[in-house]
């Protein structure tokens, strides 16, 4: 895709990844950001401060996926629904913190293994609270200064959980010490949540009832006449939020994308993928490298090079709705599993599709699981409807995971992971692209991302 698009409409497509992982409904970012931006222009904001809280909005989870593991983990949970359980939970309440525990830890386990997560939880809860928000606010900050975002974006992404009273993460910070942008993500982002759950009444009362605890008590104010202006809250709930928050961008401070950026804004969210799960720590990077070294070596075009380069990086975007009790599963998917993880490559499809820059790519990349003979997934394609970067697509993904290591196999040899391959030759993948692999390892060398082992990942997990 040649020409610039504005960045508005690349990242407010791309935010909806970053509802699913939360747990959120989609259009939850989007959502806050209309509440933000309409809280930033009552207490009268300039367009620079405009502009950097406009992109914090839209990102302010884009550090969510680092912590899914340890919280699947932790909880022996989904981590979408744990995450999303916590974000209507007075945390700074012992009781309120504990009966959130109670209501999340193991929930298809025994009583005794219940009780026994339960206590581990809950007696380094406040510890282990700020540690998982360190690690969301540290990663979020740093990818948005990696988009080139302002300098102030990235600050309010990193203070996004920091309470007015002090009691917030990751460093409690109090009162105005607190950046301002930061302030007005943590309450547009309750009042979003408590509007969804309960309407304009339950993001009102959710504002009142901390009573200046929690929140600015300025933005307090100001949100006391947006409650009142029903047009606004018909909006914020219609189906055509997007082009609401796109035009929300300050006029004068417009950010454009032109092909290296979208390259950057690929690369930024391909790390936010592959964080979701420590066994993929770099799988989106290798996909897009092997994906374009096979093109490189079967003389495939530029543009042709290109569209693989984004797609190897954001093909599995759509993993980041899967639970990683699925992903991070030490053996066989149950079939109920095995149907929610398959589904991923159709969240991919449906998050790409929306922005217009990535409609040359969204089909490519949700192709990644598709065999020749029809028995992939999600689509059940056959052959004729794969043209060649969407085989090369298919082999690479399969090479990258079968090189690396996963938690339900012991490791493979080279000579294991090309017997495989070989073994799926003309009925599964492509022989064309298979041969197009063999010629780039041997030319280039390339060698697989070495992850740590077994239980270092277990550990990090
Ligand atoms: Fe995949
Ligand atoms: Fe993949």
């Amino acid at each position: 895709m040649a020409g610039v698009v504005r960045m508005s409409e690349v990242l407010s497509a791309l935010s909806y990844a970053l509802d699913i992982v939360e747990g959120q409904p989609e259009g939850h970012a989007l959502r806050s950001c209309m509440i933000g931006m309409r809280l930033g222009e009552e207490i009268g904001l300039d367009p620079a401060q405009r502009s950097a809280l406009f992109y914090a909005l839209l990102l302010k989870d884009l550090g969510c996926s680092s912590n899914a593991a340890k919280v699947s983990y932790l909880f022996g949970a989904d981590d979408r629904v744990v995450k999303n359980d916590l974000k209507t939970t007075d945390w700074t309440s012992v009781l309120q913190g504990a009966r959130y525990v109670l209501r999340n830890v193991t929930p298809e386990g025994s009583a005794r293994e219940r009780l026994g997560r339960f206590v581990r939880v809950a007696g380094g809860s406040k510890r282990t609270s700020r540690e998982l928000i360190q690690i969301r606010c540290d990663r979020g900050s740093a990818i948005a200064v990696q988009l080139g975002l302002p300098d102030e974006t990235a600050s309010a992404i990193r203070h996004l959980d920091e309470l007015w009273d002090g009691r917030g993460h990751p460093e409690g910070l109090r009162g105005e010490k607190i950046p301002l942008l930061a302030r007005i993500l943590c309450i547009a982002q309750t009042l979003e949540v408590f509007w969804a759950r309960d309407g304009v009444e339950g993001a009102a009362a959710i504002a009142r009832k901390p009573r200046g605890s929690w929140f600015d008590p300025q933005l307090v104010g100001a949100f006391e006449s947006v409650r009142q202006d029903g047009a606004f809250w018909t909006r914020v709930g219609g189906d055509r939020i997007r082009r609401e928050v796109v035009a929300l961008e300050p006029d004068e401070m417009v950010m454009d994308a032109d092909g290296r950026t979208l390259d950057r804004i690929c690369e930024s969210f391909s790390q936010v993928i592959d964080a979701k799960s420590p066994w993929t720590a770099r799988h989106s990077q290798g996909v897009s490298d092997v994906a374009v070294g096979i093109a490189g070596v079967m003389g495939l075009r530029e543009g042709d090079r290109r569209r693989l380069r984004r797609a190897g990086l954001l093909h599995d975007i759509g993993k980041l709705g899967v639970s990683n009790t699925i992903l991070d599963k030490p053996g066989r998917l149950t079939g109920e599993e095995l149907v929610a993880m398959r589904l991923h490559p159709a969240y991919t499809l449906r998050i790409l599709e929306r922005a217009s820059c990535f409609h040359d790519i969204a089909d490519l990349a949700a192709s990644h699981h598709e065999r020749l003979d029809g028995k992939g997934y999600f689509r059940g394609l056959t052959g004729d409807q794969m043209d060649t970067p969407a085989r090369i697509l298919v082999v690479a993904d399969i090479y990258e995971a079968l090189a690396a290591k996963r938690p339900y196999r012991e490791d493979l040899t080279p000579e294991d992971v090309m017997k495989i391959l070989d073994d799926q030759a003309g009925e599964g993948v492509c022989p064309r692209a298979l041969e197009g692999l063999k010629a780039f390892l041997a030319a280039s060398g390339f060698v697989p991302y070495e992850l740590p082992d077994a239980a270092r990942i277990a550990r990090a997990a």
